[in-house]
């Protein structure tokens, strides 16, 4: 019988049944008792088959490994495409269910740097393009003081841009430990398929993915490695919007990227 509910909540109403007692399964089609006929002997009204109890059907709920599902299915992506397929199939992220858009990159795939930001806000989940809100804008602002644009089309002036997270969190709130570590091997392998010269980690989020480590305002400006590549932990463009006053710290930290780039420390 065809039914609108999804999985979860299908589950979730039968075993509300069970717990009030309704744990046997009569048969699909409703019975019209009164339409019987009176004399019917009981066994004949007993002739419909009686299903096994449905407690007896409910196969337990399967505790799954979400982060071992997570570095199986980025694993097994051997390019960039592969990667996002596998992304976008992962079902076991509940901020899959409440997003709009899957949001997984923009920019130039194989540009020197790549940029990994925390997770769509309202107009990436809308668009479904990463960091095209007002951070985004100030994003494109910072990047192009230093001479890249995530829409130049050659490796030296390109950037590739994506988040920790693919799909929005409800509100706008903070990713949770959980979503981050299921995350994790997505942005790494994305990382190693991608393969920058220099990835920028851009607020607190992006470095607990990346490096395991949070507390952006002790690791900005700090080169560190992760997947190989040289990493440069910086305050979010959003904490700029909000302090402007730490722009100057974060302009710092773009002209040791830069200098990077051209060869220098
Ligand atoms: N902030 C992010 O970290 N990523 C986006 O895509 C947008 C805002």
């Amino acid at each position: 019988m065809e039914s609108g509910l999804d999985h979860r909540s299908a589950r979730a109403l039968l075993e509300w049944h069970i717990a009030l007692g309704a744990d046997e399964c009569i048969q699909d089609a409703p019975i019209n008792r009164y339409a019987l006929p009176d004399a019917a002997p009981v066994s004949v009204r007993k002739a419909a088959p009686v299903a096994e109890p449905l407690r007896a059907q409910i196969v337990p709920m399967v505790e799954v490994d979400t982060v071992a599902a997570a570095q199986r299915a980025a694993a097994a992506a051997g390019d960039l495409a592969g990667l996002r397929a596998a992304l976008e199939g992962f079902e076991h992220c509940d901020l899959k269910r409440g997003a709009r858009n899957f949001v997984f990159a923009d920019g130039l795939a194989g540009a020197r740097v790549m940029v990994v930001g925390e997770a769509p806000g309202r107009e990436e989940d809308l668009e479904g393009r990463p960091f095209v809100g007002q951070a985004g804008q100030l994003l494109d602002r910072m990047l192009a003081a230093i001479g890249l644009a995530r829409d130049a089309r050659e490796a030296e002036r390109g950037v590739y841009i994506t988040n920790v997270l693919p799909w929005r969190p409800p509100q706008n709130r903070d990713p949770e430990a959980g979503e981050i570590a299921m995350m994790r091997p997505f942005v790494e392998r994305h990382i190693a398929l991608a393969r920058p010269e220099v990835v920028i980690l851009m607020g607190n989020h992006a470095c607990d993915a990346v490096l395991q480590r949070k507390g952006i305002l002790r690791l900005r400006g700090q080169w560190a490695e992760a997947v190989g590549v040289p990493v440069m932990p910086m305050t979010h463009p959003a904490y700029l919007l909000r302090n402007p006053a730490a722009k100057r710290e974060a302009w710092a930290d773009l002209l040791a990227v830069q200098a990077r780039l051209r060869g220098g420390a």
